[in-house]
């Protein structure tokens, strides 16, 4: 079994790479879901099909569903649901504002990867590809040692607070019931599902991005945090690439801008393997389209492989007392090193290339204290 995740920006290509993915395995004879929770509904588009939360066949092999997050809320977390909404409704919202906003930051994440466990422990599928959403609550998510530990908590902060606004009114309306004992099971899914995201023969990480300033920002955000939470990104594919040059001067200066940004993107995601897609002229709406796609992008290689084995891309310890990020580049004799930071974005010039980083949070507003670089890594030490 293997789950293959697909993560990026918005309108890069996930759900185009994702279903193009899945395509090139249901025909390479592996059974194989391909699992969508956005609401705009756009691998239904580019399978040219409905769909729903039930599983279609597409073609041989190749199972389709698409979650509706908010219909699935509504029907199966009723009591839940209610419960929130009522709360805001003696808070004085009307009816509609508190039933959109009884749907809890974090809720919807937490459905979706209920879905993939679900799918993932049915035993139908050889492979589960997921069309992930956009949004960095599905990172946090991903993040947390103990997923629904952290979903628990979140309830629970909105719970007190809602209690501090409407207290007079809930001392009597109040359920004495403890609201976690609503979702049972769910702390026993979501802990297995943990697993199985963190084991690196089941699940792989892939980052979708263009050649582009803030797409490849955010693709290096992606794999910082991935890093940060012990999984690894094992291929950035880079999707919407134009041709190599125009006799048009308008298009040309987008193709010269683009170089540049590849450029960057093979710097910085090296020595994590690269895969390319060009802009496609004609539209990709049905499988025979995604499998020529998936042929361009992969070539002879299977996407259900694991396509590069990362132990050590990116590390961040705690020596000494200090914060050390180690950032792996094998094959790199160094001649010169300049480390320096800007804002969020540590930018590592190794000899003539550049290399750069988005930090996390804790590393900050820190300085840099020191670089080393010893066996093929470089050392960056930070100032407390
Ligand atoms: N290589 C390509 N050539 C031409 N069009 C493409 C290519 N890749 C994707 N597209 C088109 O770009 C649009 C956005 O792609 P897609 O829906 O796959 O992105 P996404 O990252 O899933 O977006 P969202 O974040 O909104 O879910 C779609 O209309 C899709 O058909
Ligand atoms: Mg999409």
């Amino acid at each position: 079994m293997r789950i293959i995740l697909y993560l990026g920006k918005g309108g890069v290509g996930k759900t185009t790479v994702s279903a193009s993915s899945a395509t090139a395995i249901a025909r390479r004879g592996q059974r194989v879901l391909i699992m969508s929770t956005d609401v705009a509904h756009s691998l239904a588009d580019a399978l040219s099909t409905e769909l729903s939360s039930t599983p279609v066949e597409v073609e041989k092999n190749l199972f389709a569903m698409e979650v509706n997050v908010l219909a699935e809320i509504r029907e199966n977390w009723t009591e839940l649901y209610s419960y929130f909404s009522s709360i805001l409704m003696h808070d004085g919202a009307n009816e509609v504002v508190a039933e959109e906003l009884a749907i809890m930051p974090g809720m919807e994440e937490m459905i979706s990867l209920r879905y993939i466990w679900k799918a993932a422990k049915s035993g139908d599928y050889d492979v589960v590809v997921v069309d992930a959403a956009p949004t960095g609550e599905t990172m946090r998510l991903l993040g947390m040692p103990e997923s629904y530990g952290w979903y628990a908590d979140k309830i629970g902060g909105w719970h007190s607070k809602a209690i501090g606004f409407a207290a007079p009114l809930l001392n009597k309306f109040m359920p004495k019931k403890n609201i976690f004992k609503l979702m049972p099971e769910v702390n026993s899914h979501m802990k297995e599902l943990h697993a199985m995201l963190q084991d690196k023969s089941i699940t792989t990480f892939r980052v979708v991005l263009n050649p582009e300033n803030m797409v490849i920002k955010e693709a290096l955000r992606v794999q910082t945090y991935l890093n940060l939470f012990g999984y690894k990104l094992d291929a950035a594919v880079v999707n919407k690439i134009l041709p190599s040059s125009s006799t048009d001067s308008y298009l040309q200066s987008l193709i010269d801008i683009q170089s540049k940004y590849l450029k960057v993107i093979e710097n910085c995601f090296y020595p994590v393997p690269i895969f390319r897609v060009k802009q496609s002229t004609a539209e990709i709406i049905n499988t025979e389209r995604l499998y020529q796609l998936s042929q361009e992008m992969f070539g002879e290689r299977n996407p259900a492989e694991i396509l590069y084995v990362d132990d050590k891309t990116q590390m961040l310890e705690k020596v000494d007392g200090k914060y050390v990020l180690s950032l792996y580049l094998p094959n790199v004799e160094v001649k010169k090193l300049n480390v320096n930071i800007k804002g969020d974005e540590l930018l590592v010039d190794i000899n003539n290339f550049r290399k750069s980083i988005i930090l996390p949070n804790v590393l900050v507003g820190r300085k840099t204290e020191g670089a080393d670089f010893s066996e093929g890594n470089l050392n960056i030490t930070f100032a407390n």
